[in-house]
């Protein structure tokens, strides 16, 4: 009976120091600095994220989805979220963020130097990372250059039969609709996309599939973001597409831009670790990573973008107040509607 008891003590004893290690070794600790990152953008993020982690000692965490899906996880998560900074593209996304109240204002001068005032929310409630540019691409068998001009002339039958376009479903031809109506108003802006829809376009719903179907020579000129070709490019270097920077002549008001944006959270419970992580994405350092990962153009004017899309040449972007692409997508989904584009 006695061994047995002391048998038992040391059975407890043992147990008693596992459960310590066991703990101690799974469990995150005070110490462990983080924060938790919901990104739209996954592709060659992560080495971004790990040089940060490097340079602070701040762990990333991140989970990735579509743009609406997260918005909508953060909203349903509510003051329980593990969101501290949301990563999205497309300024439309970011509107939707902050109408829902999901973000809060990023109290920082570092931003504020970093990223010049037309890329920032009004209120500091998002500030854009890179810029993207939606413009019109082409075979150079097919088509010469003169002949292009803006979005409103592929409206011109003579483009029947020959556009690759994105959908009316996807963000990116709303946000360019948006941009029509800013720019000439609804009934105007009815008038060519409805000559684009004359023009019989084939509608793909990926860019990068748009890219190689006028490669193929299934098409002549498209409508596509830049940085696909960047991507397409830097696999293939001899790709036979080339992009013309749209709306470039005087009096026209340059090519249709958007961005890749960042938000902190209203819940953010790392809220100094967010702010760290948002201030070094703004920073030379972290802009040069991001905007290399992913071929789009820095926002903080004193970053050089990637060698190949430095390569396409400078132009004139679309002054547009980014915000109006989320204040006008349900006029642009509607206009879409009523002409028959699908
Ligand atoms: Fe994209």
């Amino acid at each position: 009976m006695k061994n047995f008891l002391l048998n038992k003590k040391w059975l407890i004893l043992i147990f008693v120091v596992l459960t310590i290690a066991v703990l101690t070794t799974f469990l995150p600790t005070d110490k462990e600095e983080v924060v938790y990152v919901y990104t739209a953008r996954h592709y060659g993020i992560e080495p971004v994220f790990i040089e940060f982690t490097n340079e602070t000692g701040i762990v990333v965490k991140h989970t990735t989805a579509s743009d609406a899906a997260l918005r909508e996880r953060i909203k349903a998560e509510g003051r329980h979220t593990n969101a501290d900074v949301y990563i999205t593209v497309d300024a439309g996304n970011l509107w939707l963020a902050v109408k829902d109240g999901l973000l809060r204002t990023i109290e920082s001068s570092v931003v504020e130097k970093n990223i010049p005032a037309n890329l920032r929310d009004p209120e500091n409630q998002w500030f854009a990372l890179t810029e993207r540019v939606r413009t019109i691409l082409y075979h150079p068998d097919r088509v010469s250059p003169e002949e292009l001009s803006t979005y409103e002339a592929l409206a011109d039958p003579k483009w029947y039969g020959r556009l690759l376009m994105r959908p009316a479903t996807h963000p990116y031809t709303q946000s360019l609709v948006a941009s029509l109506i800013v720019a000439h108003g609804e009934e105007e802006s009815e008038k060519i996309v409805r000559g684009w829809v004359a023009n019989n376009p084939t509608l793909i719903d990926s860019d990068t599939r748009i890219l190689e179907t006028l490669a193929a020579g299934k098409g002549d000129v498209a409508i596509a973001n830049h940085y696909y070709l960047g991507r397409l490019l830097e696999s293939n270097p001899e790709f036979p597409v080339r992009i013309f920077w749209a709306n470039q002549n005087v009096g026209e008001r340059g090519a249709h831009v958007n961005i890749t944006g960042v938000g902190v959270t209203k819940y953010s419970k790392n809220y100094q670790n967010a702010i760290r992580f948002v201030e070094w994405l703004s920073s030379p350092r972290g802009q040069k990573l991001f905007a290399d990962s992913n071929h789009e153009f820095p926002a903080n004017p004193t970053v050089e973008p990637h060698s190949i899309i430095a390569g396409f040449g400078s132009f004139v972007r679309d002054p547009i107040n980014l915000t109006e692409y989320g204040r006008l997508q349900g006029a642009a989904v509607k206009l879409l509607n009523r002409v028959g584009y699908r």
